[in-house]
């Protein structure tokens, strides 16, 4: 399954270097080709003995081979991988990727790479649950570096919590994934909607919903990771977790929206209509804020357009188009009727009565409804896992 592919795997200073060690094996087996850079602390745990053994090749620390007078090209290192591995990563060396710090061979190589890099953290749970720690992963995330989650349990502290690294059969698991998806998207055109719309009232005031643009992030970094090209068209949202692979197009209103996806539409080869678009925007503007007063005040509201049904009436043949619907009750019959009239191929359902689910959060619970309008309900996940569901859900279609 991992036959020629080549894993830089980088060990830090962490107890949990001795997985490393069953690590090296299991991906040898896979018939990778592991090469080992260890950090200077990380020699303290495990020694390169152990690690050249198992992965057959001397392992590298130091930017110098004192011996006779060479130096240890981090650069070629960064460009011969298919992935750096850091397994296990320890807050110290997450820290310094985050900020671009390299005093080790391990952290010149980090810097230099153009292969996609996968972070396996181990720490104790209160370094781990830091707010320094927490920030420098999403830093590492909107890297477009991959985090492996630690697993909760007992830990060398003696204490239990969040923090152990990833079980050695697990990282591997996770390795085969995300080579068997890798490109499956290469070449593919890719619209989103994104966030809500804001509609003006006044310089000052709007008209807006409590979307975040957490799920269209999360469908476009994956995508990205699996070879598409992206273009996210999003109204106000936070962007700082989005890979930078994607071409982020921002949108205040509505009508922005529209126009932007008008122009996109006829190139893409599939769009994910991800938006809470308002549906009304006030008829007039006003150039001035309004001022309080005591007398009532009547704000009349015209529709907006419905972008996704544009899209679906414009849609060739040759183009998949896939809407939301966040329904407030079961809505199925509602999704069902959404994706005949918008013109969906697809249609994922979320009902705001599943905890969890819906606008703002990490989770997400749904229901796919696929062209034939047969539908598959899945758990209550994160958005990452489901993004996940749905991007192999388009895949099938092409697999048809
Ligand atoms: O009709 P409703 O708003 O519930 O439909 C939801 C789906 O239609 C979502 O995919 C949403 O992104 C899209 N939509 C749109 N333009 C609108 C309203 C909804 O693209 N004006």
């Amino acid at each position: 399954m991992l036959k020629g592919k080549k894993i830089i795997l980088g060990i830090t200073g962490s107890i949990a270097a001795y997985k490393s060690a069953s690590l090296i094996r299991l991906l040898v087996k896979e018939g990778a080709d592991v090469r080992v850079i260890i950090t200077p602390f990380g020699i303290e745990f495990i020694t390169p003995l152990t690690l050249s053994t198992l992965s057959g090749h001397p392992v590298l620390s130091d930017f110098f081979e004192r011996d006779n007078g060479d130096w240890n090209s981090h650069v070629d290192m960064g460009l011969w991988a298919d992935m750096l591995l850091i397994a296990p990563a320890t807050a110290n060396t997450m820290a310094k990727m985050a900020r671009g710090i390299c005093d080790n061979l391990l952290l010149t190589t980090y810097l230099s790479a153009r292969c996609p890099i996968v972070i396996a953290p181990a720490m104790d749970m209160d370094m781990f649950r830091h707010p320094a720690t927490l920030k420098n992963i999403e830093i590492l995330k909107s890297y477009g570096n991959q985090i492996i989650e630690p697993a909760t349990g007992e830990l060398a502290s003696g204490l239990e919590g969040k923090g152990r690294m990833e079980e050695p059969e697990k990282i591997l698991e996770w390795i085969k994934e995300f080579f068997k998806r890798k490109g499956r998207f290469s070449g593919k055109k890719i619209l989103i909607t994104a966030g809500p719309t804001f509609e003006k009232i006044d310089p000052v005031r709007y008209i807006g919903n409590f979307s975040s643009g957490k799920m269209g992030i999360a469908l476009a970094n994956k995508l990205i990771e699996e070879g598409a090209e992206v273009k996210l068209v999003a109204g106000p949202i936070d962007s700082s977790t989005l890979h930078k692979g994607v071409k982020h197009i921002p949108v205040v209103s509505a009508t922005e929206m529209h126009e932007a996806c008008l122009k996109i539409f006829p190139e893409m080869d599939i769009a994910i209509m991800n938006a809470a678009v308002s549906d009304f925007r006030p008829l007039e503007q006003a150039d001035n804020k309004i001022k309080r007063s005591t007398e009532e005040l009547e704000l009349r509201l015209v529709p907006n357009p419905d972008i996704a049904a544009s899209l679906g009436a414009a849609k060739k043949e040759n183009q998949l188009l896939l809407g939301f619907a966040l329904e407030t009750d079961e809505g199925m019959t509602a999704a069902l009727a959404k994706k005949k009239k918008k013109n969906f191929d697809m249609i994922i359902l979320n009902s705001l009565q599943d905890k969890g689910a819906g606008f703002g959060g990490d989770t997400n619970m749904i229901t796919i409804v696929g062209k034939d309008n047969k539908s598959q309900k899945f758990e209550l996940k994160s958005k990452t896992e489901v993004a996940s569901d749905i991007i192999d859900a388009i895949f099938a279609i092409f697999e048809d």
